[in-house]
């Protein structure tokens, strides 16, 4: 209990009272079929009925007094309750759960095993939160198709940008004997709706090339165990493949002998893995081989892994991260930000129907804030899937709090216009704005082999609300953070609204210290832990703030600048290219300004970056307070592995404070108007 294992899925028990009386009439399950996910389905409910009601379920063979779970037209008891016209609402992976109060029994049904297993997961999620469960009529489907996470994983056991440990796939070079942290790794995905996992990292080195040929026997155990939680597995592979373990002496899309090795290495994989879901690529991205070299286009690339995957159903995602990641500072009109776009957006129409390309939220990466990426929405004729980063590469590293459904929530509600109102970012993921087949949102998991997956306890929230928001986009912040701390901490009103408040004033609070105004990096090289102003300064990486003694920011304008800021679609274009406009967050991503340049707020940019590193700390201090307000409440170990981490994020925050704080008083010369200590 004090490890945080468990996660969000302790199902403790509730007291006669709660609402123990109503829950004990449902103490039996009926169940008619028995496929291996709603096996699944049944061994949960089992498990979780016994925590939450502390007594084992029987098995009934009628349906009173019993939850029926099955798919429509192979269980009696659900087709009883459910009527026509509710199933006609349900899709492929949708359900219905409804209470039979007449006859004190509830059915999950659905139109498949996945289905009812979501469901399941769905109603123990009700039974946990002390939901009234009496009247029950619920009918939920995804709104996003493809709802993935990948692992950054390597198997010499290391985790790229991971921050929780070791892998829990990878060890020495192979696969891990520990099936049964896989198990419940799958089983926390499945309890939050994903459906699908990359097992290894987007940078395939020549050992990850094997796991489509040598390693694909345990490859396929793994897929085993995803398959019963209704999740497809996919491999990232390396796009030099048939040079480096094939013997080949190119990679050319356009090579006969190259595409046949895909080919037959793909008939492979399906042999092995009948439902495998397919491969991640990224080429020609930061130092990954690709189609470029041999003169060829992403479209060739992509394209020719689509066709070998295409006979059994599997399909390619193609990363967009493709930039000059050996840019010379002094070159100012490159710009980073620019490079998917320009790179993707002239192959709209060449791709085949089972690529689909996966887009960063931003055009650098995972910043604290930057705008949302052009390039989503911009192509028309081209599947595409979102991607995110639970990892906090840059928010904090899972050691500062950061919750980040809210910064979520802005992305997928931006307006794109790209069909005119009524665009925004959740209709281009879900595919709905261009009517793709294939669509939705991944995301860099956060976890690792630590007890509690993701080091720092209250960053379990990001993996749970990622599942939770990418099934439905609309559920807020607010609910998603009182849903999983109910879960995790037990139905405490004070603790509920203490760890919310926490939660939701934690992303503004971490960018109150962090690089001011949307200029972004301005961290440790590398690690991209702690302040580093100038670290990426001089560098080749195309991350620049360009500060002076004037002034700073990067002037992306059309007028006098890189012009990024004309693949936004008007009014978007408008509004950033205007210096009056410009949202104050993000100025410095825009504009290049003087330290004096007054903001909306009213206040002068040099102003705002002094009083705005003040806040960042006190606000931090204040975090520890209220979580040093729940000491008693909750299981000590957890509380303190928690207490720790928040105090060395104030710690730190003071760090980021001082060190920004004094590079700008250098800079520009001008004094705190509050005069606070600021170091000369
Ligand atoms: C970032 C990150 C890398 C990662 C890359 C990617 O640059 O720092 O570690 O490989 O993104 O998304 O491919």
């Amino acid at each position: 209990a004090g490890s945080g294992y468990q996660a969000w899925l302790g199902y403790r028990q509730l007291l006669p009272g709660d609402r123990f009386d109503q829950y004990a009439v449902f103490n039996r399950i009926h169940v008619t079929e028995t496929d291996s996910v709603i096996q699944t389905a049944v061994s949960e409910l089992t498990h979780g009925l016994e925590g939450i009601l502390g007594v084992k379920p029987e098995f009934a063979e009628q349906g009173k007094h019993a939850i029926a779970i099955g798919t429509f037209g192979n269980n009696p008891v659900v087709d009883r309750i459910v009527t026509a016209e509710k199933i006609a609402l349900i899709g492929q992976e949708g359900y219905v759960i409804i209470t039979d109060k007449k006859n004190a029994c509830m059915a999950v049904g659905a139109a498949t095993s996945n289905g009812v297993l979501y469901g399941t997961f769905h109603l123990l999620r009700l039974l946990s939160t002390g939901s009234d469960i009496n009247e029950l009529d619920i009918v939920d489907n995804p709104i996003n198709r493809l709802r993935m996470i990948n692992q950054w994983d390597n198997m010499d056991g290391s985790v790229e940008r991971g921050y929780a440990g070791e892998s829990i796939f990878f060890k020495d070079n192979l696969i891990t004997e520990d099936h049964g942290r896989i198990r419940d790794y799958a089983r926390m995905l499945a309890s939050v709706g994903l459906n699908g996992i990359v097992i290894n990292n987007v940078n395939v080195h020549k050992v990850e090339s094997k796991l489509i040929t040598e390693f694909l026997p345990d490859v396929a155990k793994l897929a085993a165990i995803f398959r019963e939680y209704a999740i497809k597995l996919f491999l990232s592979v390396n796009y030099a493949s048939p040079i480096e373990i094939g013997g080949l002496t190119t990679a050319d899309p356009l090579d006969s002998d190259v595409r046949q090795w895909w080919k037959e290495k793909t008939a492979d994989v399906y042999a092995a893995i009948p439902d495998f879901g397919g491969y991640l690529v990224k080429a020609d991205s930061e130092n990954r081989p690709g189609p470029f070299t041999y003169g060829r286009d992403h479209a060739d690339g992509s394209n020719m892994l689509a066709e070998a995957l295409e006979p059994f159903g599997g399909m390619v995602i193609w990363r967009c991260f493709v930039y000059n990641c050996k840019q010379d500072w002094r070159d100012r009109k490159t710009d980073r930000a620019r490079a998917a776009y320009d790179h993707f957006k002239p192959l709209d129409g060449r791709f085949m129907d089972n690529v689909i390309l996966q887009i960063k939220n931003g055009p650098l990466d995972f910043q604290v804030r930057e705008p949302v990426s052009p390039l989503l929405g911009a192509m028309p004729s081209t599947n595409q899937v979102l991607e995110f980063q639970i990892a906090q590469e840059y928010t904090g590293q899972q050691r500062h709090l950061f919750y980040l459904i809210p910064q979520w929530k802005e992305i997928l509600d931006f307006e794109t216009y790209t069909k005119g109102k009524g665009s925004p970012i959740k209709r281009i993921a879900s595919g709905s704005v261009h009517g793709n087949r294939l669509a939705g949102i991944a995301a860099v998991s956060n976890i690792g082999d630590e007890m509690n997956w993701t080091g720092h306890l209250l960053a379990q929230v990001n993996l749970y609300g990622y599942g939770r928001l990418v099934w439905n986009p609309d559920l807020t912040a607010e609910n998603i953070a009182e849903e999983w701390i109910k879960l995790t901490f037990g139905d405490n009103e004070n603790s509920i609204n203490v760890i919310k408040n926490m939660l939701l004033s934690s992303p503004a609070i971490y960018e109150c210290y962090t690089a001011p105004l949307g200029v972004g990096f301005m961290v440790t090289p590398h690690t991209h832990y702690g302040p580093d102003v100038d670290g990426y300064e001089y560098a080749k990486w195309g991350t620049y703030h360009y500060a002076d003694w004037h002034g700073i920011g990067v002037d992306r304008t059309l007028a006098t600048g890189t012009g990024y800021t004309s693949q936004y679609n008007s009014p978007n274009f408008e509004r950033y290219e205007s210096l009056a406009d410009c949202p104050d967050e993000l100025l410095l991503f825009f504009h290049h300004v003087p330290y004096t340049h007054v903001l909306h707020s009213g206040k002068t940019v040099i102003q705002h970056i002094y009083d705005t590193h003040f806040e960042g700390v006190e606000k931090a201090e204040r975090l520890v307070t209220e979580w040093y307000s729940l000491a008693g409440t909750m299981n000590e170990v957890l509380h303190k592995q928690v207490a720790e981490r928040m105090e060395e994020q104030v710690e730190h925050a003071k760090e980021w404070r001082d060190r920004i704080n004094t590079y700008f008083y250098r800079k520009s010369g001008i004094a705190d108007k509050a005069e606070r200590l600021i170091y000369s």
